[in-house]
């Protein structure tokens, strides 16, 4: 017996009755682009593996266990991407977006990692992500905090908080590092398996660890405001400014470090307390090491990625369900003579009423099983098509929500009644 396949664990289908609010939310994320000034670009799901494991670090939860890593026919190491902002990097670099310009860059598409599954971690997800290049100061760090601010505001969502950090210069998260690693070495026999992996690997991302167990001797670390860099330290001040000015309040959380490694200066994120353990909405920050990383020229750069799966829940929390997009007119042929009639004059109404939603029944059945058919869409008028009409040249018209209304008309009058009900 054949066995039932399925969706692989942590990728999900998206049905008809949720992809109304997804396009809803796209369409958002679009308006949101377009209003800053950020031009789109679309980037291959696939990269060669060098391009992620080199810039969110070979020891990061990410490339250590969490890619689809794959050899192709060629022999290629290749993966699926994980997120964004190396494939981007890449990309500019290829093709020559960094010569003397600036760039204001925006995506929207689905990202891959093997995490283990649960509410608001999946394994396919999608992200909304934008990177700037060129510019080093805090006033776009500012503006990409600003327009996050605004997407909660159009969506109507509140109850998100935003922390902030500064991840500061090169050779302060050094010397930083040291000073961890000594005071993790000192009390190693209390570190868990993962942080004592971490110890030399990625000393920074103990802290971030969720262990109770760790929780005091975490604590007790050397803060990394102590360490900062004179030149990160009046960044991150000008950007707190700027973010009093616009009034977006922040809290400074000295623990937040961030999953990958690519980071330093600025780094935020945006949690919120509706959506349990997965609370990060958005999370971004500088990376001003990088383009230089990937061969590139130095090139100041900052960004940030928004988990549409998470912003959606929150929508859905917070009051707003999908809107159903019911057809408009919903067309049945009276008698099977009829069916190229009623194809004929669908084509009619869509040619005159473009953006009209204009449904044609198929499959035959009784006129009572198609008015059925009518009412279960959703449909505001049926147009039925039968030979009498035919030869007098017109149809009869029902109001499905109106009261059930019934009128003969030609197809030009039929035509200027949808277009007096205005919609579109
Ligand atoms: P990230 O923090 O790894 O950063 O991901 C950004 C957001 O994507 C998270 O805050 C979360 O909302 C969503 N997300 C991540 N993993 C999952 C998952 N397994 N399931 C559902 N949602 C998820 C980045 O990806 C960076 N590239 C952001 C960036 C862009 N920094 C600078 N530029």
């Amino acid at each position: 017996m054949a066995t039932t396949l399925q969706s692989i664990r942590g990728m999900n289908d998206l049905l008809p009755s949720e992809t109304p609010l997804w396009q809803a939310l796209e369409a958002e994320a679009r308006a949101l682009l377009a209003a800053y000034g950020y031009e789109e670009i679309r980037l291959p799901l696939v990269e060669q593996t060098a391009v992620f494991a080199r810039s969110i670090g070979e020891h990061t939860d990410i490339v250590e266990k969490e890619m689809y890593t794959f050899t192709d026919r060629n022999g290629d190491s290749l993966s699926l991407r994980p997120e964004g902002t190396a494939g981007c990097v890449r990309a500019i670099l290829e093709h020559g977006l960094l010569r003397g310009q600036t760039q204001r860059l925006g995506y929207l598409g689905p990202m891959f990692r093997h995490e283990r599954p649960q509410k608001g971690r999946y394994r396919q997800f999608h992200q909304l992500g934008v990177e700037v290049f060129g510019m080093p100061g805090p006033d776009i760090d500012a503006e990409l905090i600003l327009m996050t601010a605004r997407l909660w505001r159009r969506l109507g969502l509140d109850g998100l908080t935003l922390q902030i950090n500064s991840l500061g210069g090169n050779a302060a998260r050094a010397k930083y590092r040291a000073e961890l690693v000594r005071h993790f070495s000192a009390h190693e026999q209390a570190l868990d398996a993962d942080s004592r992996r971490r110890l030399t690997a990625n000393p920074l991302r103990i802290l971030d660890s969720k262990n109770p167990a760790m929780a005091d001797l975490i604590a007790a670390a050397p803060a990394f405001a102590d360490f900062l860099d004179a030149d990160s330290a009046a960044h991150f001040e000008m950007l707190q400014s700027l973010l009093k000015d616009a009034g977006v309040p922040y809290e400074v959380n000295p623990r937040l470090v961030r999953g990958l490694d690519y980071y330093g200066r600025t780094v935020f994120e945006w949690v919120s307390r509706d959506l349990g353990a997965q609370s990060a909405v958005c999370a971004g920050g500088r990376y001003d090491g990088l383009v230089e990383q990937f061969g590139g020229p130095p090139t100041p750069a900052t960004g940030f990625a928004l988990g549409l799966e998470r912003l959606i829940a929150l929508w859905r929390a917070q009051g707003r369900a999908a809107a159903a997009s019911a057809p408009e007119v919903y067309l049945m042929p009276v008698e099977p003579e009829c069916v190229g009639a009623v194809l004929r004059l669908a084509e009619q109404l869509r040619d005159a009423l473009p953006g009209l939603s204009i449904v044609s029944h198929c499959g035959g059945g009784s006129l009572k099983s198609q008015f059925k058919r009518a009412d279960r869409v959703g449909a505001r008028l049926a147009v039925m098509v039968g030979g009498e009409e035919l030869r007098s040249g017109k149809v009869t018209v029902k109001d499905l929500r109106g009261g059930g209304g019934q009128q003969t008309l030609t197809p030009a009058a039929l035509i200027d009644l949808l277009k007096q009900s205005g919609r579109p």
